[in-house]
């Protein structure tokens, strides 16, 4: 079927089948997202680190270019969590082998020691398709257990990077348990840490039935340049009506056959079932395969990278949006493309950052922009082509500024991130999500994609044109702080845009008035990011004398695959602030406190945004016991507001820091002082 959807209508263009319509009744969006994902499944829990930073490259020739990279981020002083390799470890591009000239074992494995010390990742791609080659022991056993996907009774024979290939039948039984066997043999050569599956639409180089030559070689020789001309003998399957059905969908812009470039729709997958029907679920059932075989291995939470999801598909894994162009259309356009990811229930979700293919040149300029918006997708990854020029981000001394400003935020925001990942496991709530998800009765918000909110409370305003220095945004009612410099405020009464500094090498982020923000030191590497004390960013409406802001933080161990609150290994903690007159109320409630005191984490900060004059007679109870004044107050920052504001200059204090505190996370609190 074809679907379209043009603003006021839905059609469906259809010549068969059975049409189950489901309807969630929100009301609000985000009670949507819940009962969608209610029905087809929550999002999978995803690993602290996985939030840190990416680096990939299709290109990566040998493994001393992967530490150059490893080596050039930490000489810029630039946050990397999981260096990546494409198919460059491959020998000659064959899933679960090592190319033993350029990633030799042994090598690899002390690179991998080195880089695991440091609490880094590693994660390596593999496709579906298996390299038609007897001498191969991948082959081999999915042949003796009868894995691939037949016509005609024979494997289905199409051409991928390794030449000709077999794709798995992960809807057959056998089909999965060969490869959960393959990727635990992998594992035990190569520990890896997560796993990106690729090309699983699946795409094929060739169309309709194909053998593999007998007057050429195919491929004519396997060389270091990706080549997807065919070179099988193919001939068009169109007498089938599963090959050739009454409706064309114009696949690839051509009148081509149905399964044009990937399996022949009369291709069929165990216990009868025709890829006819089953193709959009090939990518799904090879995540689910691939999730199996992570969860067997050593019982750590899976991270998985998908090209092709379906409906469900973010139960089981991360989705990036594929090969985009380093182009302002296509930074512009990765808003869009996350944000429906956060509505299928994928909330993991990002773009290749500074785009995948070259297009604008030179980069420096649109690189830099892209790490300041990407450093906020939920997935954050710099990916290239082969044919581009190299694109890691401390290649040019002011992306890396940019860098070290954008992901420097990002990894004090890590607590903030890592409790929407668990909120999207328990609701389905999305991690980026569009304006009117928080603010659904402003409207004039509802066809805004240049702009998005992290969770509740974080709206981030990227610059998506060359050469701006500035960025014009639209902020719903109320007063929003950013988040790099507090004592620069917006205060938005309307819809109108409200125009923002946005000199090259910084982004704006703002924290809007009723969020309680938990926010850590932040760092080069998630591990130890995770570790440092925290700060409570508490905002207030400005200037006000009745308010109050929520906020709420979830740790864990991710190591272990569920994430649940179960008591030693995670803690729940909200927070409740207060203004009621002169009166100022900070508290914090509990639950399962043992796994973060048992890891010794603590408030060492509280940031409070929006109160005026001075603040005296702290009083602190942690479990009901008073405690000693430890801290001192400091209410001397005075606020530079851009808009609207109703009282400026150094007579209204607004930012209240309390700091030197050492109160445990995982212990009940509460704080209370007097504004004068
Ligand atoms: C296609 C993927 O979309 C891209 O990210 C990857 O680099 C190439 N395949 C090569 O594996």
């Amino acid at each position: 079927m074809d679907v379209f959807y043009k603003g006021t209508s839905l059609t469906y263009k259809i010549i068969g089948g059975l049409l189950d319509f489901y309807f969630f009744s929100g009301p609000d969006p985000l009670d949507v997202v819940d009962q969608y994902t209610a029905l087809i499944g929550r999002p999978a829990p995803m690993p602290y680190w996985s939030l840190g930073f990416h680096q990939c490259r299709w290109g990566y020739k040998d493994l001393s270019v992967v530490e150059g990279v490893v080596e050039g981020y930490r000489k810029a002083n630039i946050p990397l969590d999981v260096i990546w390799n494409d198919d460059d470890h491959m020998d000659a591009a064959k899933d679960f082998t090592l190319d033993p000239i350029n990633y030799p074992h042994s090598k690899l494995l002390e690179f991998l020691d080195q880089i695991h010390a440091q609490g880094m990742k590693y994660i390596v791609l593999i496709d579906p398709g298996i390299s038609v080659n007897p001498s191969y022991g991948v082959y081999q056993r999915g042949m003796q257990k009868d894995v691939f996907i037949k016509l005609d009774g024979e494997p289905y024979l199409a051409q991928v990077w390794p030449g000709p290939v077999y794709f798995p039948d992960f809807l057959n039984p056998n089909g999965v348990s060969w490869w959960v066997d393959e990727i635990s043999r992998f594992h035990q050569l190569v520990p890896v840490d997560g796993l990106w599956i690729d090309m699983n639409e699946a795409s094929n180089f060739c169309a309709g039935k194909c053998v593999i030559p007998t007057t050429h070689k195919c491929p004519e020789k396997f060389s270091t340049t990706p080549n997807w001309t065919c070179c099988l003998d193919c001939k068009d399957l169109t007498s089938t009506r599963w090959d050739n059905p009454p409706y064309k969908i114009n696949a690839s812009g051509k009148s081509a056959p149905l399964g044009y470039n990937t399996i022949a729709t009369s291709a069929m997958h165990y216990d009868g079932v025709l890829e006819y029907n089953a193709h959009s679920l090939y990518g799904l059932s090879h995540a689910i395969a691939t999730h199996k075989a992570l969860l067997g291995l050593d019982g750590k939470r899976p991270f998985i990278l998908s090209r092709s999801t379906f409906v469900g598909s973010g139960s089981y894994a991360a989705h990036w949006t594929g090969d985009n162009k380093g182009t302002w259309e296509d930074l512009k356009y990765s808003i869009s493309t996350m944000l429906n990811f956060g509505l299928f229930g994928v909330p993991m979700v990002g773009s290749d950052i500074c785009g995948f293919y070259p297009a604008v040149v030179p980069l420096e300029e649109i690189c830099s922009r892209w790490i300041e918006l990407g450093a906020f997708y939920p997935f954050s990854r710099d990916h290239a082509n082969f044919a581009s020029p190299r694109q890691e981000l401390y290649q040019w001394n002011s992306v890396a500024k940019s860098a070290r400003n954008a992901l420097g935020l990002r990894y004090k925001l890590l607590p903030y991130l890592y409790t929407l990942i668990y909120e999207a496991h328990l609701t389905g709530a999305p991690v980026a999500r569009p304006v009117f998800f928080s603010f659904p009765e402003f409207t004039p918000s509802y066809g805004l994609s240049t702009q998005f909110m992290l969770g509740p409370g974080v709206m981030v305003s990227p610059v998506l044109e060359q050469g701006a220095t500035s960025v014009k945004a639209m902020f719903p009612q109320g007063t929003w702080y950013n988040l790099f410099d507090m004592t620069k405020v917006v205060i938005s009464k309307d819809a109108s845009l409200i125009t923002l500094d946005a000199p090259l090498n910084e982004i704006n982020v703002h924290v809007c008035q009723g969020i309680v923000l938990a926010m850590q030191r932040g760092g080069l590497i998630s591990k130890e990011a995770r570790q440092t004390p925290f700060t409570l960013v508490i905002a207030f409406p400005y200037g006000t004398d009745g308010a109050e802001a929520k906020g709420k933080v979830y740790v864990d161990d991710d190591e272990r695959p569920e994430m649940t609150l179960v008591e030693g290994e995670a803690t729940y903690v909200e927070f409740v602030a207060n203004v009621k007159g002169k009166t100022v109320t900070i508290t914090s409630s509990v639950q399962m406190g043992t796994y973060s005191l048992s890891k010794g984490l603590m408030i060492e900060k509280m940031s409070v945004l929006g109160l005026q004059g001075k603040a005296k007679e702290l009083a602190i109870e942690v479990d009901g016991m008073a405690l000693g004044n430890t801290s001192s107050v400091y209410f001397n920052h005075f606020g530079e507001v851009q808009q609207g504001l109703v009282e400026r200059g150094n007579k209204k204090g607004m930012l209240v820091e309390l700091k030197g505190l050492e109160l445990p996370l995982g212990k009940s609190f509460s704080m209370s002082w007097q504004m004068e």
